[in-house]
């Protein structure tokens, strides 16, 4: 029998299986463009039917498809999204990365639409927004990882002046013999859990395909629940755009990014003769001190596409235009600083196997405020980590600097919203609360944590 606690379709217990790749191109997601400052669109939350590989699954979609369509955005556009629930259980949206009100019917994270209710969202994003790759999801607290694992996400562009590019939106998956998902064991979500099988745009290892010398946009998403992804893409020339949100003044070396659960890499691709394959290489994020057996972290790299060069060599790429100057918050004095400690404790607690998981001691509470912060300052948050297992640390709606990572510091400046604290060790950031104002959340990004408790309310005032 299912556990009491197990959510989304299929739930019969069985056999898994792993799909093969069917051999298609890749497959965008459906974009939908803002006209006239306003994006308005409906997304449908159901369950369906979808191809997985060669497999027929059934998922939780938006509109049908995994992921849902891309949201298409410009600066100073308002999104209205009429969320329409038709799932079994409790949902609401989250639009990651979005520098936007959590309040009413904005990015509020509080809000519960249950089954078979609609609820229209107003999300105006301010005329200086800066632009970036961002995401949509579900934010129930308790049904996060499940819904995502299931199918729920998509992605949204806040252009530049450059090509907009295309999104691969990575995720990962475990997918039954009936074409459901699998139930995941308590310490799977302790660890958090990692799919057997990757999708890149809901589809299993697809092709992409390129002319010697062209260079393309990549927007990666990682929507994966837990999985890191360290990605390579041999014998081909990769430059780092950006992370998360804007361009990087000085690009991170492709082969030093590691895409924590929630990060979007913006990358530019000038493709070289042949062929390559996109991967992800093994990350260790720590364990239960050995007690999960190594089970969940991935120790394989993963084949997540393939990159097919041929054909007629393209036109030389034109020279980007540079990267602006991003505001240094090192140059900052902080109006206030605090420490936001991440905790795991055993037994007692309401996480998987009664273990506790909060930061500070204390599991989340939507009631309780745990950080008033006053509206119009630049705070530092010490963001500690003194548990043996790495946890990505998400703000809603105020981008964050790096100003220290174990005990280097870093440079020069770039906007994140999720930054991974390594277990056992602490990163410094700095964040300006100085527009916006409302009551919100921040969390360990592992989304099962996240439903365990370990995620706290912020009151921007
Ligand atoms: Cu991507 Cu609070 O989440
Ligand atoms: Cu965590």
């Amino acid at each position: 029998a299912a556990p009491p606690d197990a959510h989304g379709p299929g739930g019969r217990a069985g056999g898994g299986v792993t799909p093969d790749a069917d051999g298609a191109t890749l497959v965008e997601p459906t974009v939908l463009t803002s006209e006239g400052g306003v994006l308005e669109v409906e997304l449908e939350m159901a369950e369906r039917e979808v191809r997985v590989g060669d497999v027929t699954a059934r998922l939780l979609t938006y509109n049908g498809t995994v992921p849902g369509p891309t949201l298409l955005l410009r600066p100073g556009d308002t999104l209205r999204v009429r969320l329409v629930n038709r799932l079994d259980d409790v949902t609401n949206l989250h639009v990651h990365g979005l520098h936007v009100s959590p309040e009413g019917n904005s990015d509020n994270p509080f809000l519960a639409i249950g089954p078979g209710e609609s609820f229209d969202y107003e999300i105006v994003l301010p005329d200086d927004h800066p632009a970036g790759t961002l995401w949509y999801h579900p934010h129930h607290h308790g049904m996060v990882a499940d819904q995502m694992f299931t199918g729920l996400y998509g992605a949204i562009v806040v252009e530049d002046d450059l090509p907009a590019g295309r999104v691969l939106v990575v995720s990962d998956i475990s997918l039954t013999e009936d074409g459901g998902v699998r139930q995941v064991s308590q310490p799977e979500r302790m660890m958090g859990r990692e799919g057997e099988t990757v999708l890149v745009n809901g589809q299993v290892r697809p092709r992409i395909t390129a002319a010697p010398g062209e260079r393309q946009r990549w927007r990666v998403v990682n929507a994966c629940t837990s999985r890191h992804l360290r990605l390579e893409l041999e014998g081909q020339e990769v430059t780092v755009l950006g992370v998360d949100l804007g361009r990087e003044a000085e690009p991170t070396p492709f082969g030093d990014l590691l895409l924590a659960p929630g990060n979007r890499a913006d990358l530019l691709v000038t493709a070289a003769e042949g062929a390559a394959t996109l991967r992800a290489l093994p990350h260790e994020r720590g364990g239960m001190m050995g007690m999960m057996g190594g089970a969940t972290a991935s120790s394989e790299p993963v084949t997540l596409a393939t990159l097919e060069v041929a054909g007629t060599p393209a036109e030389p790429p034109e020279e980007l235009p540079p990267a602006g100057a991003v505001r240094d918050l090192r140059d900052v004095e902080p109006a206030a600083r605090r420490t936001l400690t991440f905790t795991m404790g055993m037994g007692g607690g309401r996480g998987p196997g009664g273990m506790t998981f909060g930061f500070d001691g204390r599991g989340f509470d939507a009631e309780r405020t745990d950080q008033d912060v006053a509206a119009g300052t630049v705070e530092e948050w010490v963001i500690d980590n003194p548990t043996p297992m790495d946890h990505p640390f998400h703000l809603h709606v105020w981008p964050m600097q790096v100003v220290e990572a174990a005990g280097a510091t870093v440079g020069p400046p770039t906007w994140r919203d999720v930054v991974t604290v390594p277990a056992g060790s602490r990163v410094v950031v700095r964040v300006p609360f100085e527009d916006l104002t409302g009551r919100t959340v921040y969390h360990c990004h592992i989304l099962d944590h996240e439903d365990a408790g370990m995620m706290g309310v912020v009151d921007v005032r």
